[in-house]
């Protein structure tokens, strides 16, 4: 074991240092070597380091460097690296995060977690929360414990007695809602077409004005941070309606709620602190290895109806249990890298990294906008939209900054405009990095429009 792990510790440590050099994503050779890997089941066992050299050898060229630095694609964090360093050790600890008998180590460290988050996002700290894969299962396991509290207030049990003939629930959400939210609502049975959608300005910023009427059977769905803009929803106008009509609101702050780190950027979130649930991604912008988000409800009571189950050999206990607040039973120990994350930055240090990633978006902006290209975004947080021109030519020059390999932007379409996406995420991106990496989308785009197709 002691052999294997030190290989796989070399192995891993030359992956991670070659990352900053290597071209962003895979060739197509070391994609097609994949098959590799396949063939027959071997019949036998064979030594484990043959095992992991080959997932090495064929395997790492074969990945995506999105861990690296210069990744710009989605919206895609690294692994700081004490959350890496975490995430191996807890490897080893396999513990199962169902219960605390199970793992008190991964118990508590969730407990402190929680605590961490719900002070340095501003959110009350009387709030329940569950540790999740992302914020998909985020958006759903907050969307259930709204489902219940809602149909509470009619006297309907939704966990005992499901949807057939409850009372409807109203579904609001704005134009740009990510389809994340509206997978989570499907597989609620609230369904993606049943909703209200709010029209939205220019930013993708729902019109608080024209918001239909609340109710307190109302479910009115928020975002912190659009995926495209970085555009975040008007959180004050929205709850103070919502709070008159003892309506519900879920805010989707995958990686906008982070925002609420910086003094500078905390203001994009004024109001969102009086929703009533928030769904919130770790493995973007804290930079924690996949998958890890968190589902957090104003009133822990409503996730645990949604969420808890109970069994007579499964020891009930009176502290928190973690399995009481997500859809899992046995899962990962997801705290043990958040905590690492949490703990080795400090609220400095995460502070730092917000801020650092949105001027450097800022800057990727200035770099396009100087050599002629159209910014299609106010760039308030870590988005960036570009257009190079026409939407054939927009996408051509895509194709050809993903095939050049110094850096990775994916594509949208944004309002009637086909445009390049630029995400700045990553905990170990340099100016430096977004330096070089403008510089090779400004003379590929021009390489591209003054030879056409
Ligand atoms: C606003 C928003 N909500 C939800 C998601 C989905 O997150 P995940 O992929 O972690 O499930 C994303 C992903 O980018 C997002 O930006």
């Amino acid at each position: 074991m002691n052999t294997l792990l030190q290989a796989a510790s070399e192995r891993a440590s030359k992956f991670i240092a070659a990352l900053p050099d290597r071209p962003v994503a895979p060739s197509p050779s070391a994609i097609a070597n994949l098959d590799r890997l396949g063939g027959p089941l071997p019949s036998d066992a064979s030594d484990p380091l043959d095992t992991l050299a080959l997932l090495d050898e064929v395997g790492s060229p074969a990945a995506v460097a999105s861990a690296g630095p210069r990744y710009f694609g989605f919206v895609i964090g690294g692994s700081l690296p004490a959350a890496l360093a975490a995430n191996w050790l807890a490897g080893a600890w396999d513990q199962n995060g169902a219960m605390r008998i199970m793992s008190p180590v991964a118990a508590r460290l969730e407990e402190i977690v929680l605590a961490w988050t719900l002070e340095l996002l501003n959110l009350p700290t009387s709030a329940g929360g569950g540790f999740v894969t992302g914020t998909t299962a985020a958006n759903f396991t907050a969307l259930a414990a709204a489902r219940t509290a809602l149909l509470a207030r009619s006297g309907w049990n939704v966990e005992e007695d499901g949807l057939f003939g409850a009372p409807p629930i109203h579904v609001v959400v704005g134009g740009e809602v990510h389809v994340s939210l509206l997978k989570a609502l499907s597989m609620l049975g609230l369904g993606r077409k049943r909703v209200t959608r709010v029209p939205v300005d220019h930013q993708g910023r729902m019109l608080a004005d024209v918001l239909p009427p609340l109710d307190n059977r109302t479910l009115v769905c928020i975002q912190a941070g659009n995926v495209n803009t970085g555009a975040f929803d008007p959180a004050a106008e929205i709850c103070a309606r919502a709070g008159d009509a003892n309506a519900w609101v879920h805010v989707d702050g995958a990686f906008g709620l982070w925002a609420a780190l910086s003094p500078q950027y905390a203001p994009l979130l004024r109001g969102a602190e009086d929703a009533d649930s928030w769904a919130i991604d770790c493995h973007k912008w804290l930079n924690v290895p996949y998958d890890s988000g968190m589902a957090v409800v104003r009133d822990p009571n409503h996730l645990k109806a949604a969420m808890s189950l109970s069994a007579a050999y499964l020891a009930p206990s009176e502290e928190r249990e973690p399995w009481h607040f997500v859809p899992e039973s046995s899962r990962r120990a997801r705290g043990v890298e958040l905590w690492a994350a949490m703990r080795s930055l400090g609220r400095g240090g995460l502070c730092e990294l917000v801020e650092r990633n949105c001027r450097q978006a800022r800057l990727f902006a200035t770099r396009l906008q100087s050599a002629g290209f159209a910014i299609l975004n106010d760039v308030v947080l870590n988005q960036v939209l570009v257009s190079f021109g026409t939407p054939g030519q927009t996408r051509q020059i895509i194709a050809a900054i993903q095939a050049d390999g110094t850096c990775w932007c994916g594509g949208t379409e944004w309002q009637g405009h086909t445009a390049m996406r630029i995400s700045v995420s990553n905990w170990s991106t340099s100016d430096d990095d977004v330096e070089r990496s403008a510089a090779a989308l400004v003379r590929i785009a021009r390489g591209v429009l003054s030879n056409p197709l």
